[in-house]
């Protein structure tokens, strides 16, 4: 492993402020506050700079001395840089002017942003010596930990609440990681791995490891500040199951403004977006609340979103408020018609979280809270390849035929009539 500048102080008590030395530990003994990687960013300054960042990799790596590590990485060499897609379609769709997708659903290796933190996180249990690791999982996380543990020769354990799609399950398992189906919700699988975590002395992305497993979702935000031409957005749209992502994508726009790094001052107003099913943040942010009320039955089609008891749930809402950003939730039929929406006009096949992100910056928009002349980034965070329940039973099954021209002329025939009766109806509906 080879050494580099290291511009890590230890990690912080988000409460109490006090400093820990860097290690698998995620809350303070003192107060039990979560923890959160400092950095020095006066040593950073002249040393990371766009000239640094260009020369680096194709990969979140480019960001590597804004990531907690203190060699170079060992695990999830190639995740990261998605493409930043302008929506124009789609942006015509909602009413807006300028929009964006972050397109993490072709994330590398296992379509989703997860990726991102567990390449921090298990580059980070190579470093601390952990040979076993695991995670509590809502689906996008298991498929990643148990893929890159497998290339990284470390053994696995993925604990998952016991009602996950198929997809998500299969794509952890064929990884050949010890997948564990949990009868409870996550909240409950959470709570076990806590105590698997300090019991076995393992090292869980999202238990011990999560100070540094978080810090992997800033490289979602460094690359979309990058993309757009060192500059942020107006507003951004982010889903939230525990309310880590949509934070870590506004610090990295602050590490980026501090590092003087952007050509202006971060104005962003931050958006997060849950379902209607499992809501305990948009409702935090709704009622004007201080305090996060946890769901305790979440039911939704957004399973990878239904954290009843989100751990950073309180810092997002904060966040969402000092930014003059707001939340909102949708339920499934609309989760559906987003996922359709961003397929239709974009081609993009987004999951469950996806559709939420979408339907909810179309309601925020309708709002007012989003504004049509403002840029705006979507962050869309999984791919619709593992939700396919969500979709089968709502969506046209393709028409059959015989392998004959006389039979493809009478479908068209058919079609045809049919879309200009649907023609028809609009016209008649607009009062045409
Ligand atoms: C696809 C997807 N998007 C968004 C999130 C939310 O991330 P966070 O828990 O950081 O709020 C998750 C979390 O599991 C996820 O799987």
């Amino acid at each position: 492993m080879s050494q580099r500048p290291n511009f890590v102080n230890g990690l912080k008590c988000r409460l109490c402020g006090k400093m820990h030395g860097q290690q698998a530990l995620n809350f303070c003994p003192d107060d039990f506050g979560p923890l959160e990687v400092d950095y020095n960013y006066e040593a950073m300054k002249g040393q990371v700079t766009r000239e640094s960042i260009l020369a680096g990799p194709a990969s979140m790596w480019r960001y590597a001395p804004l990531l907690p590590l203190a060699g170079d990485p060992t695990v999830g060499l190639q995740v990261g840089y998605t493409p930043l897609v302008k929506a124009s379609r789609l942006a015509k769709a909602l009413g807006v002017k300028e929009l964006y997708i972050k397109n993490d659903a072709v994330n590398h290796p296992t379509l989703s942003f997860k990726d991102r933190v567990v390449a921090v996180a298990l580059s980070k249990a190579v470093e601390l010596g952990f040979k076993t690791v695991g995670c509590a999982s809502t689906g996008n996380l298991a498929g990643s930990v148990a893929a890159n543990a497998a290339a990284a020769g470390l053994e696995a354990y993925i604990l998952i609440p016991d009602n996950l799609e198929q997809g998500k399950v299969l794509g952890a398992t064929v990884y050949g990681a010890n997948v564990v189906a949990v009868t409870g919700n996550y909240d409950q699988v959470n709570r076990l791995c806590s105590e698997i975590a300090f019991k076995f002395g393992w090292g869980f992305v999202n238990v011990n490891l999560r100070p540094f497993y978080a810090e992997g979702s800033k490289s979602m935000g460094f690359e979309i500040a990058e993309q757009l031409g060192w500059r942020t957005p107006g507003a951004v749209v982010a889903p939230m199951a525990g309310g880590s992502l949509i934070g870590k994508i506004h610090k990295s726009f602050k590490e980026f403004e501090m590092l003087g790094l952007l050509d202006g001052p971060v104005k962003t107003r931050m958006f997060g977006a849950q379902a209607t099913g499992c809501n305990p943040i948009s409702n935090t942010v709704k009622t004007n609340s201080n305090k996060v009320k946890p769901v305790r039955n979440p039911d939704t089609i957004a399973k990878s979103l239904a954290i009843g008891d989100p751990a950073d749930g309180y810092f997002a809402s904060q966040l969402i408020r000092s930014t003059g950003g707001w939340s909102e939730d949708v339920n499934d039929d609309e989760i559906v018609d987003g996922m359709r929406l961003l397929a239709e006009t974009e081609g993009i096949w987004a999951e469950t979280a996806g559709g939420v992100t979408l339907a909810v910056a179309r309601k925020l928009i309708e709002q007012g809270h989003l504004h049509r002349d403002e840029s705006i980034v979507l962050a869309i965070t999984g791919n619709g390849l593992k939700t396919q329940e969500a979709l089968i039973d709502r969506i046209a099954k393709p028409q059959v035929i015989r392998p004959t021209l006389d039979d493809f002329k009478s479908l068209l025939a058919a079609m045809n009539n049919q879309h200009s009766q649907e023609a028809g109806q609009v016209m008649a509906g607009a009062g045409v």
